[in-house]
């Protein structure tokens, strides 16, 4: 058989997906979005067609699994759109094969709800997962440098013991994965990709969770890779490839005043590369609460501009607040392992509030050299207590 070229190329992906597709165990109940009219041309508003396997996945009379199939052979487009639960099946899967588009243009939006686009909402055992691509087609979006731009690709609001992996995310308006008023959420395996300096688009926001793991990602948009919001705990990142972007964050939190509860922290085993920062906590001076038990470890750094970063007086726009007497306690926060360049000339700096300092620092085997090799890098330690071994630039000094 003589193949094109095309064909060719395709031809190991065309075998390696077959593999997938056989060895994995199907669910027992599967609705696939064709049999309920999708066209899969991606012109053509697909919205109904999944609407209407979800409700009948979701409604399966079936003690175990359903699941919804987007078929590989497809491009659909979708409207904003929401799955809602609770389910009948335990555990509900939603494999995506194909690729799934966004209206390309922020008009064809008008008079929809365009705060989130694809989104699940109290879903228990939720599992979304495959090969497949979502694409939020954000350009136009983020021309619109004056206009909001609230959309988000992939919401789980409410979902417990959920899991998204292996999904190709790209473009999203604003950001591309938010964990929301979830406990047990599992991340792994996903690329999210966007261009550099796209405003607001972070990677994975997670608020109001607890037990959410992230885990094995690359990860690479215009904001944070990953950030973290209030009413968050036993939260566990390991093995992030971050870049470029704006680094893994805490915050930024407390921004109106909230009673601020994070805590049970683990970022580690990844590595940051032309970020602006990489392990990072920056809350509001108006918020309230605390950041407790944070462990930073095992990380890189290549050519990162705030290597290790703590801003109690994080604004709007810097210097632009005035020093208030609040603001969220910082304390138990360990940074260990942690190597690499800096590109500016302040490798460490935990600038800390002056009225709620930050406490039980503990940093060791940290070295940090400049991205200018030759160039020397200082550290800024201000409001800060704790105990530091090994150290480079010294930070802390007791
Ligand atoms: C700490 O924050 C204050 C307020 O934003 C700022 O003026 C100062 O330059 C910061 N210090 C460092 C070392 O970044």
């Amino acid at each position: 058989m003589k193949l094109n070229g095309d064909l060719q190329d395709m031809f190991p992906l065309m075998l390696i997906l077959g593999l997938v597709a056989s060895t994995i165990a199907w669910p027992i109940d599967n609705f696939d979005v064709f049999d309920y009219g999708a066209t899969g041309f991606g012109e053509v508003d697909d919205s109904q067609a999944f609407v209407n396997a979800w409700r009948d996945a979701c409604n399966a009379e079936t003690e175990g699994e359903a699941g919804v199939i987007v078929p590989e052979v497809g491009t659909f487009l979708l409207n904003p759109i929401m799955f809602y639960g609770p389910c009948n099946p335990q555990i509900i899967h939603f494999m995506i094969l194909g690729t799934i588009i966004a209206p390309s243009s922020p008009t064809s939006w008008d008079g929809l709800d365009s705060s989130q686009w694809i989104a699940f909402k109290d879903v228990t055992g939720l599992n979304v997962y495959g090969s497949g691509l979502i694409n939020g087609q954000g350009m136009l979006w983020w021309d619109q440098s004056c206009r909001y731009h609230p959309n988000k690709v992939l919401n789980f609001l409410s979902c417990n013991e959920g899991t998204l992996s292996n999904i190709h995310i790209v473009n999203s308006p604003q950001t591309h994965v938010l964990i929301i008023d979830s406990k047990g959420f599992n991340v792994d395996n996903v690329m999210i990709q966007s261009p550099q300096n796209t405003p607001n688009t972070d990677g994975i926001h997670i608020h109001s969770s607890h037990f959410v793991k992230i885990t094995n990602s690359i990860i690479g948009s215009g904001d944070d890779c990953i950030s973290i919001g209030d009413f968050t705990s036993n939260i566990d990142i390991a093995n992030i490839k971050c870049g470029p972007g704006h680094g893994i964050s805490i915050g930024s939190l407390g921004k109106d005043g909230e009673m601020v509860q994070v805590e049970n922290i683990h970022i580690s085993d990844s590595s940051f590369k032309q970020t602006t920062n990489g392990a990072r906590i920056k809350t509001w001076q108006v918020g309230q609460g605390n950041v407790r038990h944070v462990i930073f470890e095992n990380l890189v750094f290549d050519d990162v501009e705030n290597p290790i970063i703590i801003d109690q007086y994080y604004c709007a726009v810097r210097g632009m607040c005035k020093e208030e007497k609040t603001g969220v306690k910082i304390s138990d926060v360990v940074y260990k392992n942690l190597y690499g360049t800096s590109s500016s000339k302040i490798a460490i700096n935990l600038n800390c509030s002056r009225y709620v300092p930050c406490s039980g620092i503990s940093m060791k085997n940290i070295n940090l050299v400049s991205t200018q090799p030759g160039n020397p890098v200082t550290s800024s330690c201000t409001n800060a207590v704790g105990t530091e071994v090994g150290v480079n630039p010294a930070c802390l000094r007791n």
